[in-house]
């Protein structure tokens, strides 16, 4: 096979394969450059995905779920095929009420396998339609978390490296730092 009829077969593998529309869940507390890593290869993947960011009172968030939209509303408007919700219950509801074919989860490193292994296997369990898909985000991000952009941030440290400008604001708003 030539490299030129390898590449085509590839392509019409990827058509065929193609799954429309995936949901990206998460607290969102607030989106980092690492989440929109991730948003970035999952926009590439599939034709629509839903960014749903969950109420998640249990994480005690310092932003609300209003604000939380609007930052990651802010920052994804460069990708046509991605929309942002909110929502409160099972992930598994939301993913029927949408009709979507997946959900997406980042993997930073090892660390995060255990919890996202059980989320995999318990959405499973409620869906058994629902895949759970990983991506790994490029390793700059690998050590990157919204808890701890909060714990620099609050403390007046420089985090312009780790979430987009208006996200950098509204932190030193929220940390009056
Ligand atoms: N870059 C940077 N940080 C990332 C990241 C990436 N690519 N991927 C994950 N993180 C960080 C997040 O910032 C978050 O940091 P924090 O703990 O410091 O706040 C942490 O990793 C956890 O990631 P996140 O995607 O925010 O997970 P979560 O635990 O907040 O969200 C839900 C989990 C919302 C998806 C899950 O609880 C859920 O589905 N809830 C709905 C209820 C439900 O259906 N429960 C049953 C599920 S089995």
């Amino acid at each position: 096979m030539t490299e030129q009829s390898c590449g085509i077969a590839n392509f019409l593998l990827l058509l065929c394969c193609r799954m429309k529309h995936c949901i990206y869940p998460g607290t969102f507390d607030p989106i980092t450059y690492g989440h929109l890593d991730v948003l970035s290869r999952a926009a590439k993947l599939f034709d629509q995905v839903t960014i749903a960011i969950a109420a998640n009172a249990g994480k005690e968030p310092i932003f609300s779920t209003e604000e939380r939209f609007n930052l990651v509303q802010n920052n994804v408007a460069q990708f046509k095929n991605v929309k942002v919700v909110g929502f409160t219950g099972l992930l598994v509801d939301l993913a029927r009420d949408l009709k979507a074919d997946a959900i997406i989860r980042g993997l930073r490193a090892l660390s995060d396998f255990e919890f996202e292994f059980n989320m995999a296997l318990m959405n499973r369990h409620l869906e058994p339609k629902l895949e759970t898909l990983f991506v790994m985000p490029n390793e700059q991000f690998s050590y990157t978390s919204s808890s701890l952009v909060k714990q620099v941030a609050k403390y007046g440290g420089d985090v312009k490296h780790f979430v987009p400008p208006d996200v950098a604001a509204a932190l030193k708003k929220a940390y009056k730092v």
